[in-house]
């Protein structure tokens, strides 16, 4: 049978990776995966995540299985950490997913089966997955822009493209740090969003892997808050991979926002059932240390703290980045890498400058110009400057 199979498409990301792996050249940089790396390459385990793991080794007594919807307490305090609300009985609903990704999954299986061949709208860019995701699902996906070439957030193009979106469409958009471009939209083109949802009746969809590594852990939910407080329906996908470094754990959460409480049950009904045919029911051990950290104000202090520090690495990078740009004299890239923000910077660099710099600098990013700025040590960035003013094109001063 399997003969029948014709070769699959290779990801892009994980090929890149591969190629990273047989590169022997010491100088050679991978910043490919959205991973944070610490100044000395590595993903190190958050001090509040080993903490509350060597808790719960101690504590724990069983591996029974869980329900349907995963760690309940894990789901309610995802709930109230991201919407920022204590009790939010009746207004939300949620299931503890494998992960960002399984949440996204999860959450395009509950609008096809709510309305099969639904279009859902991702900017352009967008993140790598989104568009297979959506498609796996059997949803329609159209785009809207996103940023302008000098990595500016495209308001005016974003609102036009989101005006033909009808209202029994659903617009897929990302909280924060927006991946691949590091451009986010203005507080004043978020409530531009807010009113359009509202009044076009679309059903906002928002992701959240990011949140933490921007500016900081509230005023990167902000937006989402917005929409949340704004609408009257709404999906979230919730990713711990990034902000708990939680990466291998698969922890994540889908939640859904609505005035009626009998939806609400229907769709978390429709979200077990969902995860019942795909996996059953997630992994307990990363929203099991979740739970742990943000139920206990001490571990949730440490973790903030470690965050605000990743944080504050990242923005440190990308400061530095900007000036040995400009310092070589490439005043307009060092500009564009300044306004944004998180862990992903697209570079103003052609697929043939990407791999110029791949070949000849050992510097590998997408070839769309995107580099993970948590993957450089603070001592590799005159190189990488180096590297990226080389194979620039265009005007120096
Ligand atoms: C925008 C975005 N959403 C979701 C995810 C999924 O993350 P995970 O499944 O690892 O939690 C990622 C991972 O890179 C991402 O960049």
């Amino acid at each position: 049978m399997l003969e029948l199979l014709l070769p699959p498409p290779a990801d892009p990301l994980w090929t890149l990776t591969e190629e990273f792996g047989a590169d022997a050249r010491p100088e050679r940089l991978n910043l490919v995966l959205g991973v944070y790396r610490d100044d000395a390459g590595t993903t190190p385990v958050m001090a509040a995540v080993r903490e509350a793991e060597i808790r719960l080794a101690e504590r724990s007594d069983s591996k029974e299985y869980r329900g349907l919807s995963g760690n309940t307490a894990f789901n309610r305090v995802m709930l109230s950490t991201v919407l920022g609300a204590d009790d939010l009985t009746g207004r939300a609903a949620a299931v503890q997913t494998v992960a960002g990704t399984g949440a996204l999954r999860l959450l395009a299986d509950l609008i096809c089966r709510t309305r099969p061949g639904t279009t859902v709208w991702i900017s352009d860019p967008a993140y790598v997955n989104h568009r297979p995701i959506l498609e796996a699902a059997g949803l329609r996906v159209r785009t809207y822009r996103w940023a302008d070439a000098e990595g500016r957030p495209d308001t005016t193009g974003m609102l036009d493209d989101l005006r033909e979106a009808r209202r029994d469409d659903v617009v897929l958009l990302q909280g924060c740090c927006h991946n691949p471009t590091g451009v986010d939209p203005t507080p004043e083109a978020w409530e531009a969003l807010a009113d359009l949802a509202v009044h076009s009746g679309w059903v906002p969809f928002l992701d959240l892997a990011y949140h933490g590594l921007g500016d900081d852990f509230e005023t990167d939910l902000r937006a989402t808050r917005l929409l949340a407080a704004t609408v009257p329906e709404m999906l979230i996908a919730v990713s711990c991979s990034k902000n708990f470094g939680l990466y291998s754990d698969r922890t994540g959460c889908a939640m859904v926002l609505s005035s009626s409480r009998q939806t609400l049950r229907h769709a978390e009904t429709a979200l077990q059932s969902a995860a019942r045919t795909l996996y059953s029911m997630p992994p307990e051990h990363g929203a099991a240390i979740v739970t742990t950290i943000l139920q206990d104000e001490r571990l949730r202090t440490t973790w903030r703290a470690e965050l605000d520090a990743m944080r504050d690495r990242i923005t440190a990078n990308r400061a530095g980045l900007t000036l040995h740009l400009t310092g070589l004299g490439h005043d307009v890239p060092a500009q564009t890498l300044a306004r944004q923000k998180g862990m992903f910077s697209t570079l103003p660099l052609t697929p043939d400058q990407m791999l110029r710099l791949r070949r000849r600098y050992a510097v590998y990013g997408t070839t769309s110009g995107r580099i993970n700025i948590a993957g450089v040590s603070a001592h590799q960035i005159p190189y990488l400057a180096q590297g990226i003013g080389a194979v620039l094109d265009g005007p120096r001063r």
